[in-house]
């Protein structure tokens, strides 16, 4: 499959900056699919985007965007991608439905086709019947929306999404998901950062977790389940001692009783005895959240968290 967007060992040390931001991220997005870039607070998810996307240079490695190299030909992949910032500032003075006109033709677009597509977009993000309202007089939600449908509209072949649904309601969310899924139908490519493990996981093929400029682990959601070392969690109630816990896998403390992450024996084994003793037990594969804990939520390096097999 070709790829829309390829790194190689792309690093980032800011003028100032002690650390570096992005460490040598070596990274392949698959034409035609959503991928994910998830990862803690100051992980780097931002400056990677930054660059690929031509508005930030890098210290060190490369990023090829669409066949152009970022660096080189900015012009050639700035005609072919489109942003969402983080930081998203709209023109306050337009009124949504120009917001997203003058951007689609501003980008070229015939006039004709740039107020189909913006009528068009509109209705689906469920902006209509706001489309004659300042930007400046919104909400900071339905000014992401109104970021969001300028985007989606556009004819952009890959679409940089820098939390996108941050700070939105949940059925704004939603619309923000079906118009990611939409733009993979159409055969784009969608590079988004979230917070939301739920929405990562939800919508993309393949997901990157970083951390402090690393690439910790990568794959489909499948293949990084598999590489955890305890791929199932049971949950239990207080009367248990830990020590009786502890030999079936890792145990922590959460509200109202104990978390266990486990092999799946064990998982079964311990979900068995708690059944036998008539307690309340709950197994389940972990989430992508679970996975995350097990891998940078607390002070573990690499090597302790993933299976024996894995990188
Ligand atoms: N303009 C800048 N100058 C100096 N340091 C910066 C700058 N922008 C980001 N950094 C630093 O680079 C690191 C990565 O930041 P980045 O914004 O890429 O993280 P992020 O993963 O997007 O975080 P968040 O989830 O909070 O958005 C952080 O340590 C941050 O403090
Ligand atoms: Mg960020």
């Amino acid at each position: 499959m070709p790829e829309a967007l390829r790194s190689e060992e792309l690093g980032k040390t800011y003028p100032h900056g002690k650390e570096p931001a992005l460490d040598g991220v070596s990274l392949r997005i698959p034409a035609g699919t959503v991928y994910g870039l998830i990862g803690r607070n100051g992980a780097g998810k931002t400056t990677f985007v930054r660059i690929a996307s031509t508005q930030l240079l890098p210290t060190r490695g490369r990023v090829e965007v669409l066949g152009f190299d970022a660096v080189a030909t900015p012009r050639e992949v700035r005609a072919r991608i489109a942003v969402i910032p983080q930081e998203s500032r709209p023109l306050y003075f337009l009124t949504i439905d120009e917001l997203v006109f003058y951007h689609l033709r501003m980008r070229g677009m015939d006039r004709r086709i740039a107020r189909e597509r913006t009528d068009t977009v509109l209705r689906q993000m469920g902006l209509a019947d706001r489309a004659n309202t300042l930007v400046s007089r919104l909400s900071g939600g339905l000014r992401r929306r109104a970021m969001v449908a300028m985007i989606f509209a556009s004819d952009a072949e890959l679409l940089f999404l820098d939390e996108p649904t941050t700070g939105l309601d949940p059925l704004a969310r939603r619309e923000v998901w079906a118009a990611i899924q939409k733009a993979r139908h159409e055969g784009r490519t969608v590079l988004l950062t979230t917070h939301y493990l739920d929405e990562a996981e939800a919508l993309s093929a393949r997901l990157a977790l970083i951390e402090r400029g690393h690439v910790v682990v990568e794959g489909t959601p499948a293949e990084i389940r598999s590489r955890v070392k305890y791929p199932f969690r049971v949950s239990l109630p207080s009367s248990l001692s830990e020590a009786e816990l502890a030999p079936y896998g890792e145990v922590s403390g959460v509200e109202g009783g104990w978390l266990v992450f486990a092999r799946e024996d064990s998982a079964r084994e311990l979900t068995k005895l708690a059944l036998d003793k008539n307690l309340a037990v709950a197994m389940a594969p972990i989430s992508l959240e679970d996975i995350f804990l097990q891998l940078v939520g607390r002070p573990l390096t690499e090597g302790d968290a993933l299976a024996e097999e894995g990188p």
